[in-house]
């Protein structure tokens, strides 16, 4: 460990642009379920019918079930992972993160140029009227085991800025984060499964453009062709290490 520890520091010592892709596992230590793997969210609830939007239509009631479970989400606090990437961007030593993560935990830590390609759980959206809430204001209702309606027109049908199955990628963030990826020489990718595209596909725009990919994960995954470095561990334990040695050259 300690050698591959060594190596990343110095792969990110070498690069000219470095950056990161993060995914659930980076805010795992935060207390934020992961979606895949034993305790993960797709155990407990069908992605088709708790975050899609034909579902949403339908039978919103869906949705604010799981969102009870996302609730820990926007409630948690920021892990020593989430805080080394924010040290090292301040270096100088990360150009910026692309998230999957809609918990707004890389910006809590204090990292500056987060793209959010699934979006963020900070605003909602009536779909039936033009009214926009705060996730905070419905998070109290959904403790109190109610459902959150629109105050202006009794909707259900309450949209957190989210991607949803079925919706497009943000397609100004989507463009922002590949052309990030390309110009990256070297890209840290954290805790995701990688199994979700086009999130995924991004990673591999820097392998195309000759930059070097890093994985660091609880597990080995399953794509471990695409990788220069495998350190398998927690975030939150390994990064900090990772930047201790890079800042202290
Ligand atoms: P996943 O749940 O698919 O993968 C999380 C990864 O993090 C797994 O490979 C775990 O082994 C790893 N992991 C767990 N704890 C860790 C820790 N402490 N340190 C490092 N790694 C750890 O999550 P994502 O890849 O982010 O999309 O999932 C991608 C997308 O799938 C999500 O953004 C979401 C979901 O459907 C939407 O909702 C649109
Ligand atoms: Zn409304």
């Amino acid at each position: 460990m300690k050698e591959k520890i060594k190596k990343a520091a110095q792969l990110i010592n070498s690069a000219n642009y470095p950056v990161a892709f993060t995914g659930a596992g980076i805010s795992a230590e935060s207390g934020v379920p992961t979606f895949r793997g034993p305790d993960g969210l797709w155990n407990k609830h069908d992605p088709q019918e708790a975050v899609s939007l034909s579902s949403f239509r339908n039978q919103p009631k869906k949705f604010w079930q799981f969102a009870r479970d996302l609730i820990i989400s926007s409630g948690a606090s920021p892990n020593p992972g989430h805080r080394a990437l924010a040290r090292l961007e301040k270096q100088g030593k990360l150009k910026s993160i692309i998230t999957q993560n809609i918990d707004m935990l890389h910006q809590e830590a204090g990292s500056e140029k987060v793209l959010e390609i699934h979006g963020s759980l900070q605003k909602v959206d009536c779909q039936d009227c033009s009214q926009v809430y705060l996730w905070q204001e419905l998070t109290a209702t959904l403790k109190k085991d109610k459902l959150p309606r629109c105050d202006n027109c009794g909707s259900l049908r309450l949209k957190p800025r989210i991607v949803f199955f079925g919706e497009r990628l943000p397609e100004d963030i989507l463009q922002k984060s590949w052309a990030e990826a390309k110009r990256a020489d070297l890209m840290l990718v954290i805790g995701s499964s990688l199994e979700v595209y086009p999130a995924a596909g991004i990673p591999e725009l820097t392998r195309q453009n000759s930059g070097k990919l890093i994985y660091l994960n609880a597990d080995r995954g399953s794509r471990t062709q695409l990788f220069d470095l495998i350190i398998t561990g927690k975030a939150g334990k390994v990064l900090p290490k990772i930047a201790d040695r890079v800042i202290q050259k």
